[in-house]
């Protein structure tokens, strides 16, 4: 791939009573810098330390979070800055953005999968895409291998190597994927597949939604079903994953988490060999009733995703159809299982379709081949990653 001159602005926002935070703060800050950001690094409820404003997340194309884990969740200032954006998420402003989060805790399983987790529902309600971290980074599993970003168990600054790194890699990973989601070319081969996974009626005519509307940006379409329901309809394999940038992913919410046949595909894709490392990811899905898991659900699917290091790209309300839909920023959702979605819904889907085009058709590629120098210097080279941004 041609070499191009990377070029994003990068915010990274924390908060830090003891350094923990601080110190990955500065990392990720170093990070980005030596891959090529402007970065602006922010500290909340720091007195003589410059605090994040609108005016820096307006200027964002990629937000590193830092937060420590209280109580399993975000810490309490970084939740209210959080609050205080409603006038941008209003305004649509906040959309597109790419964000990732980073936590520390106390006790080893204290909260930290929780709190970024917690973080990135926030995020979706933006339209943000969420950077998973980085499973094929350097010393990986010396990091504790959180797929939903960077997080360590400390008590202060000073942090094991292979997470410092860690965090700056996240720097140098999102300068990257800010850059081609800011500056990507749309190209309209972006190539998806719909993943319907059974023939219900309402699920069929949303999941055509969704394809109708990738198809309006020129990506190449294939939509396929998971059990064999009916004959119109491809069984999707591996060879389908393996093929596609971005997928759609449409299941019935049934106990709030991913149904049994959606998480079995992803086995077999698994046990094949196949991955979804690096796709862009969306979902959509059918309940029963208003609040009957369907959110869980496709929350579920995006932690399932996380797994494979891939963009989560929710809907958010980045369009008045999805207000008009039900308001759901997670995916769309028919509350009929059976019978025909609404007008309203089917116009959420497409969409929702469109959206996970377009903003493919930017990372198209990139989230496995750009290349540009790795970052940190001091990472072995018997540990370079194999398929990353960096590599
Ligand atoms: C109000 C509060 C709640 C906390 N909740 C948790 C928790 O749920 N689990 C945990 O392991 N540690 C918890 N901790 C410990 C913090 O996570 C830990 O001090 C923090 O990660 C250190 O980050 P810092 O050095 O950047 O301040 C809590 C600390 C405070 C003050």
């Amino acid at each position: 791939m041609k070499e191009q001159l990377v070029t994003a602005n990068v915010l990274v926002i924390h908060h830090s009573r003891k350094g923990t935070l601080h110190a990955l703060a500065t990392a990720a800050a170093e990070g980005a810098r030596a891959a090529g950001a402007t970065v602006r690094l922010r500290r909340i409820d720091a007195p003589g330390e410059p605090p994040p404003t609108k005016d820096d997340l307006l200027w964002a194309d990629g937000i590193v979070w830092g937060s420590p884990t209280f109580y399993g969740n975000v810490s309490a200032p970084v939740k209210q800055f959080i609050d205080s954006t409603s006038d941008l998420w209003r305004a649509r402003l906040l959309a597109d953005k790419v964000v990732t989060g980073m936590t520390s805790s106390t006790s080893l399983n204290g909260g930290q999968e929780a709190t970024l987790l917690g973080l990135y529902r926030s995020m979706y309600h933006w339209g943000a895409a969420v950077m998973s971290a980085d499973s094929t980074m350097p010393l990986w599993a010396e990091t504790g291998a959180n797929p939903y970003g960077v997080s360590v168990c400390a008590n202060g600054g000073d942090l094991p190597s292979a997470v410092r790194d860690a965090a700056a890699h996240t720097g140098a990973r999102i300068t990257r994927l800010a850059h081609l989601v800011r500056t990507g070319e749309p190209a309209p081969s972006a190539k998806i597949v719909v993943i319907c996974q059974d023939g219900r009626p309402a699920l069929r005519a949303l999941a055509a939604a969704v394809a109708s509307g990738a198809r309006e940006t020129g990506a190449a379409v294939r939509l396929r079903q998971i059990t064999p329901a009916t004959t119109d309809v491809p069984v999707v394999t591996p060879a389908d994953v393996s093929w596609a940038d971005g997928l759609a992913w449409g299941m019935p919410a049934t106990t709030g988490s991913l149904p049994a046949m959606t998480a079995g595909f992803v086995e077999t894709v698994q046990d094949t060999g196949a991955d979804f490392l690096g796709r862009t990811v969306t979902a959509f899905g059918t309940t029963s009733n208003a609040h009957a898991g369907g959110e869980s659900t496709l929350l579920a699917a995006y932690t399932a995703m996380h797994a494979w290091d891939c963009l989560i790209v929710a809907p958010g309300y980045t369009d008045p159809v999805v207000t008009a839909a039900g308001g759901n920023p997670y995916g769309t959702l028919s509350h009929d299982r059976n019978g025909p979605p609404l007008r309203t819904v089917l116009a959420a889907a497409r969409h929702q379709g469109r959206r996970l085009a377009l903003l493919t058709s930017r990372v198209r590629g990139g989230m496995l081949t750009v290349t540009s120098p790795r970052v940190p210097a001091r990472v072995p080279a018997e540990h370079a990653p194999s398929r990353d941004f960096s590599s």
